[in-house]
């Protein structure tokens, strides 16, 4: 069967997504000190690639990885062109906008027009235009989890961009390419993610 290389993102999903894939029978190997990016697991068919969350669609698109775990928002502002084969069950949160809690919202006063602070601008622009009351501004858009950074620095939710969870994300040649070896780990991994 061919081999598979699966895209890993460092960070919140890390951890979640190594269970995953260690429940579906290919526990990721022992790093040593962490400097490795390729690494094998006990399936010899499977080996992993550990990168920069941001990383992940782009390794995934171009073909450098046939599979990867990733967040709806990191995805979704790449704009990367992958096959969305299934939802892991995981890395729930969203994407909000939040303003300090005094702040006046949607509108601004004067007519002032709102500036933005945020890692995904593309997302924030979208928002933009299919929400008008989104009239950002003076506000950020970011991913929201339990809450409590927004909490600990005087912010308030106004409005939700995105739902967000992550998703497994497969490189569409390689779906073809490699079709035995890629329905065998859909399999597995469906089987652990309900
Ligand atoms: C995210 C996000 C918020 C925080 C929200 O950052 O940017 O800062 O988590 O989580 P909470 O609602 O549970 O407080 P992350 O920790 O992923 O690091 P990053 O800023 O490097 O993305």
């Amino acid at each position: 069967m061919s081999r598979l290389r699966i895209a890993l993102a460092k960070g919140r999903l890390f951890e979640p997504s190594v269970a995953r894939f260690r429940q579906a029978g290919a526990a990721i190997a022992e790093n040593g000190d962490g400097r490795k990016l390729l690494i094998g697991s006990s399936d010899p068919s499977i080996e992993f690639l550990v990168v920069k969350p941001a990383d992940v669609p782009v390794y995934v698109e171009s073909g450098a990885a046939d599979l990867g775990i990733t967040g709806t928002d990191v995805l979704r502002e790449s704009g990367a062109d992958v096959l969305e084969p299934l939802e892991m069950q995981f890395g729930f949160c969203r994407l909000v906008v939040a303003t300090p809690a005094a702040s006046p919202y949607p509108a601004l006063p004067g007519g002032v027009t709102a500036r933005v602070a945020t890692k995904y601008p593309r997302l924030a622009q979208a928002s933009v235009e299919v929400a008008p009351l989104l009239n950002l501004s003076h506000w950020i858009v970011d991913l929201v989890d339990t809450g409590n950074t927004l909490r600990a620095n005087g912010l308030v939710e106004r409005a939700t961009v995105l739902q967000c969870s992550a998703v497994l994300v497969a490189n569409r040649a390689s779906q073809k390419l490699k079709l035995d070896a890629y329905l065998d780990l859909m399999e597995r991994l469906e089987r652990v993610s309900s």
